[in-house]
């Protein structure tokens, strides 16, 4: 090798050091699914918007960045005097998601609050679970940024709520704050899939916040049934939601009910009352009828409260039903059945749950479009928690339909094997159809019907 050649590959490398320490910005893609390396905040992908008594209806779009001078949270509606709430949306999913925003329109009918929504849809679109997974740690970084900042406004009252995936990530903001700790994270059905074998560092539990209250709803396939929470409500049993077996999605049903619970309990006249149950095994034994230890589930738990508890609704709105030793409640006072799936013979999850047995394009918009390719989280080289990073991309982005021509498969390296893509009967009554097309960079997602 002659010295030039030396030369020139030694002035590449301090150009390529150069460039990463400067703005350190390492994202790999495939297909449409992005995988964030190394990234600061703030980051174009991760955005903040406003709502609050000025404008109940008209999102205001904040920038958050290192301090308040370079910010704009004191610029826009943002008022220290009121309580502040931070929704976190999950998987396949935006901001708009009905649920979310009818949390924000009762807590605004209630009083006077900052609502504050964290979109990072553009890192979390359908079908890259395991990348949205991989990047909560990015987005929690970035939202415990927007939590400095409202610290600096003068303010500590401050309260998250994240649905499913949302829920997980809210994990990452507790543990990028060194000297706070979030007075309250409620928990919306935290997302499961990926999540079963991690410690506690990197999954939602009692010691990211003062107070962490869950609400499990479709545990199991979609939510975790494990205890996450200082509190932890198991709506009807926590697996199968009453008035979702007529949906074409009963798991994703299931799954939505969480928000729709949590929104509903805000102002709610009878409220989610549950009462104590000391384990999940002992309710599988039917142990766990109505006790006089009754716990208020949703915005209005009373703070403090530990365990587990069990909570009966209706079927439909309005599914509270207010304590079950109220002569009205309709609640029986011997322990519910079981729930459903441990009863009936043909398994709706069959029907509903993807061919690795855990997820399905409505992971959290129930009437959303199906996956077109799924990604293996139980596979012998899924990459999350790897310490090596990500390592191996197991299917080809593949779709059954005319969707158009396939994205190119990118090589990442030697590493990468490929499997044969699978290809899955799909149900025919798919409403919106992601969009590929030859430039992955171009892949938009669809627009979701239940805006
Ligand atoms: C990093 O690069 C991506 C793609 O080039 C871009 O969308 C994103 O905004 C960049 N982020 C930062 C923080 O520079
Ligand atoms: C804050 O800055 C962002 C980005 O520059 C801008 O889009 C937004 O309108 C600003 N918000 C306010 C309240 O000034």
């Amino acid at each position: 090798m002659t010295v030039r050649k030396i030369l020139l590959l030694a002035f590449i490398f301090v150009l390529l050091g150069l460039s990463s320490s400067q703005a350190p910005n390492r994202t790999f893609s495939v297909g449409p699914c992005t995988w964030i390396i190394e990234r600061q905040c703030p980051d174009n992908d991760i955005q903040f918007y406003i709502f609050s008594p000025e404008n109940p209806m008209d999102r205001q779009n904040i920038h958050i960045d290192k301090t308040l001078e370079k910010s704009n949270l004191s610029y826009s509606t943002f008022n220290p005097h009121h309580p502040t709430k931070i929704i976190i949306h999950g998987y396949n999913s935006d901001m708009f998601l009905g649920s979310l925003i009818n949390i924000k329109n009762e807590y605004l009918q209630k009083g006077e609050y900052n609502i504050i929504f964290v979109d990072w849809s553009v890192l979390t679109p359908g079908p890259c679970y395991v990348s949205a997974v991989h990047n909560t740690k990015h987005v929690g970084a970035c939202v415990a940024q927007l939590v400095e900042r409202i610290l600096d406004m003068g303010t500590d009252n401050i309260h998250i709520i994240g649905f499913s995936l949302g829920a997980q990530l809210s994990n990452y903001v507790a543990t990028n704050l060194k000297d706070f700790k979030i007075p309250r994270i409620t928990g919306l059905d935290p997302a499961m899939p990926l999540y079963i074998t991690a410690g506690i560092a990197d999954k939602l539990d009692p010691t990211d916040a003062e107070f962490v209250d869950v609400l499990h709803t479709n545990a199991l396939v979609q939510g975790k049934l494990e205890n996450c929470g200082h509190v932890d409500f198991y709506m009807n049993g926590g697996i199968m939601q009453p008035g979702c077996y007529s949906e074409s999605n009963p798991f994703g049903c299931s799954h939505q009910r969480a928000p729709t619970y949590f929104m509903e309990s805000i102002r709610s006249y009878k409220g989610f009352w549950g009462w104590a149950c000391s384990s999940y095994l002992n309710y599988l034994l039917g142990l766990c009828p109505p006790t006089n230890y009754l716990v208020e589930a949703g915005e209005n738990v009373r703070p403090k409260t530990k365990g587990m508890f069990l909570i009966q609704t209706n079927d439909a709105f309005p599914f509270a039903k207010g304590k079950w030793t109220d002569i009205s409640a309709e609640i029986s006072n011997t322990q519910p059945p079981l729930t459903q799936p441990f009863r009936r013979a043909q398994s709706p999850l069959l029907n509903a749950v993807d061919e690795w047995g855990k997820l399905d394009g409505s992971f959290n918009n129930k009437d959303h479009f199906p996956t077109p390719y799924s990604q293996d989280p139980y596979g012998a080289n899924w990459p999350y928690f790897n310490e090596n990073g990500p390592q191996e991309i197991t299917q080809d982005l593949r779709s059954d339909e005319d969707d158009g021509p396939l994205p190119p498969r990118r090589p990442i390296n030697s590493k990468f094997k490929s499997k044969p893509a699978r290809t899955r009967k799909r149900p025919s009554n798919r409403i919106n159809k992601p969009v590929w097309r030859s430039n992955p960079s171009s892949f938009s997602l669809p627009v979701y019907n239940d805006h």
